[in-house]
């Protein structure tokens, strides 16, 4: 089977191309094309993603990076006749997109249809009026080329991100499941517990920011650009080389009996800290990411064993962009491996969003003949 995927939940426009063979119970899968264009630097001037901005972005983008993807894949032919769309009907589907309909009608009649099986898209969680940008996409690819759609969840896609190992080929072992699984981006902070793939339960959540907001939050604080999680965790790792401990900030709801965060209060601490202590020198600056990145990290981690331990799982799946963040990645697998419990962690370049998540997330799904019509963006798609 060949899936094409498609993700445009945020300000990273994905496609990915994924084959997958063997029996359904023991899927083998190869990717072909994943390729991102990201906005990160035109959303860096302004200091956070502008959804209706990035709408038209991914609109731009996303036909002629679809096409570099299937080129990729060796899956696109040139047609000797271009072929006969039914314009009216994608006219009405593409209404709302009018630039990407001038670029779809001048791209995609070029070639002929390519062997896909199926295209799956994120339909939520994440910011509707981009997801729509993805999901009309694969409505109007799914009509001119009558290739049945799969809508996926954003967040399943983060869980199943961890099993490429960086490689091209690449199996999921079913001894991974079942799995207690960190979620930490920019807009979820979750733990849940994954019985099997397909079988999630949110056992906490946080309950206002999200780990990756309150990273970019602070960074704006202290002048770094958008997104700020990687400038706030090089700034940390220099003043941890160094070991002066100047500033002290709170763990929120560390103690607390339940799996559920709260950022919102840290990052008020940052800023009370910044208001009250004057100019920070740069070595301020630099401890001040540190205590924050140690405070954000202490709080993770901690729930995270809180959970194995209740729920006695023996892999644990981080997922999202703050997996990329390296002292929670050695924090965790330090703290876990006392409970010889196994910590699985994306390639790095799976951690932020991508097209390739989605794909795999996508063959666990069951394509539904209506899914076409009935699909629809929900910006707080929950697991
Ligand atoms: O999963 P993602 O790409 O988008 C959402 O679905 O939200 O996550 C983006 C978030 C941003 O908040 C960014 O600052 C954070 O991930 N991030 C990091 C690091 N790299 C990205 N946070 C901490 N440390 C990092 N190294
Ligand atoms: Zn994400």
């Amino acid at each position: 089977m060949k899936i094409l995927a498609i993700e445009t939940s945020c300000d990273d426009t994905g496609i990915a191309v994924l084959e997958v063979s063997g029996a359904h119970s023991a899927p083998r899968f190869k990717i072909f094309a994943n390729l991102i264009s990201s906005q990160t630097d035109l959303h860096a001037t302004y200091g956070g993603v502008f959804p209706m901005m990035a709408k038209r972005e991914h609109a731009r983008n996303i036909v002629p990076l679809c096409v570099a993807g299937l080129k990729q894949s060796k899956l696109l032919k040139k047609a000797k006749t271009p072929l006969v769309i039914n314009s009216k009907k994608l006219e009405i589907l593409l209404e709302r997109e009018p630039e990407m309909l001038e670029i779809f009608l001048k791209e995609i009649p070029k070639y002929e249809k390519p062997k896909l099986d199926r295209i799956a898209v994120t339909v939520g969680p994440g910011l509707e009026p981009t997801l729509w940008v993805g999901i009309n996409f694969a409505r109007a690819l799914s009509l001119v080329w009558n290739i049945p759609v799969v809508p996926v969840n954003h967040m399943a896609g983060h869980i199943l991100s961890v099993f490429t190992g960086g490689k091209k080929s690449f199996t999921i072992p079913t001894k991974s499941f079942p799995a207690l699984s960190l979620l930490v981006s920019g807009g979820h902070t979750e733990i849940v517990l994954a019985k099997k793939i397909g079988a999630y339960t949110i056992l906490g959540s946080t309950k206002d920011d999200a780990a990756g907001e309150a990273f970019d939050k602070v960074a704006r604080m202290l002048g770094f650009p958008y997104p700020g999680g990687p400038a706030i965790s090089a700034m940390a790792d220099i003043a941890r080389k160094a070991s002066t401990k100047i500033f002290t900030l709170p763990r929120p709801m560390l103690r607390s009996d339940d799996y559920n965060f709260s950022f919102s209060g840290l990052k008020t601490a940052v800023l009370y800290t910044i208001r009250d202590h004057g100019k920070l020198s740069p070595d301020d600056v630099n401890d001040l990411c540190r205590e924050f990145e140690d405070a954000a990290v202490e709080v993770l981690v901690h729930k995270t064993l809180r959970a194995v331990k209740e729920y006695k799982t023996t892999s644990v799946i981080v997922g999202g962009g703050v997996s990329a963040n390296t002292h929670l990645r050695t924090e965790l697998t330090k703290a876990l491996k006392k409970e010889n419990v196994a910590v699985l962690f994306p390639d790095k370049k799976l951690s932020t969003d991508n097209a390739l998540m989605i794909a795999i997330a996508g063959y666990f799904e069951k394509a539904n003949k209506n899914s076409r019509s009935l699909m629809k963006a929900d910006g707080n798609l929950k697991l």
